[in-house]
């Protein structure tokens, strides 16, 4: 039987932006071991959000369940977690667990490639070996390894961040918009190399894009959010009820 790695019931978390309210929904949601599925919306429909919350750096409001179980491991109940403030336990179950590639990359721009890349690792504690220069080749990376975020090209910046997600071999990696500033062509050979590495590797993936008909073209399952508007004295509110779309 297929391992489960989140398990969600009733789930709810809202954000409000000056005035303006948006509520995010998960009524229910499985997601197994070694799925690759796409959450695809509108813009400001809450993919972010929802990608932060699995990526535990988004607290939840409120959540009937909420469970999080790492391959062979105990499951971890993150509403709880999430109830009694545990930071440390997030962030040690991040850096073991998660690679996220950020929507804009998110290097750190005084390190060089190489030691971006390196980065999980050393939060992992795990031994310098050659994870970083056989990614790098991987990606087209090898000939910057010494060079700084600022002096690379987006597409580039993208591609050391995908390297950065894998190099500490996590089970599950989410990642946002990975080809959003990219052209058609670029997308795909990105897209072609990152799920690429993450399908040998038998990692979880979660992508959040506005683009379904390419996600779909690489074969990801989708989860999308239905939207309701409410307009009440109080202003605007819009509700995102994420669930599976069955194919
Ligand atoms: N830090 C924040 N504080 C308050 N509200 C926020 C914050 N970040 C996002 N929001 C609001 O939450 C809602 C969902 O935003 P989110 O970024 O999750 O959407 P998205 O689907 O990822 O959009 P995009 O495709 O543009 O990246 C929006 O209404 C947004 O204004
Ligand atoms: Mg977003």
């Amino acid at each position: 039987m297929p391992e489960v790695v989140f398990q969600i019931r009733q789930l709810r978390k809202q954000r409000i932006s000056s005035g303006a309210a948006f509520c995010l929904e998960v009524p229910e949601l499985t997601i197994q071991a070694g799925e690759r599925l796409a959450l695809v919306g509108t813009s400001g429909s809450g993919k972010s959000t929802l990608l932060d919350i699995l990526a535990m750096v988004l607290s939840v409001d409120r959540a009937e369940h909420f469970a999080f179980t790492p391959p062979d491991q105990p499951t971890h109940d993150l509403a709880l977690l999430w109830r009694r403030g545990a930071l440390d336990a997030f962030t040690r179950l991040r850096r073991h667990y998660f690679g996220y590639v950020l929507q804009s990359g998110g290097l750190l721009g005084f390190l060089t490639v190489r030691d971006n890349i390196a980065l999980p690792r050393r939060w992992c504690a795990l031994p310098e070996d050659d994870t970083v220069a056989r990614l790098a080749e991987r990606l087209g990376l090898t000939r910057l390894l010494d060079a700084y975020p600022a002096t690379l090209s987006v597409g580039e910046r993208q591609r050391v961040a995908i390297a950065r997600a894998l190099a500490h071999g996590p089970p599950i990696v989410l990642a946002d918009e990975p080809t959003a500033s990219l052209d058609p062509l670029n997308a795909d050979s990105v897209m072609d190399l990152f799920l690429g590495l993450v399908t040998e590797q038998g990692v979880t993936v979660i992508v959040a894009s506005h683009d379904w008909p390419r996600m779909e073209r690489y074969g990801l399952r989708r989860i999308a959010p239905e939207l309701a508007r409410q307009s009440s004295a109080d202003g605007d509110q819009v509700t995102a009820r994420f669930a599976r779309i069955d194919p």
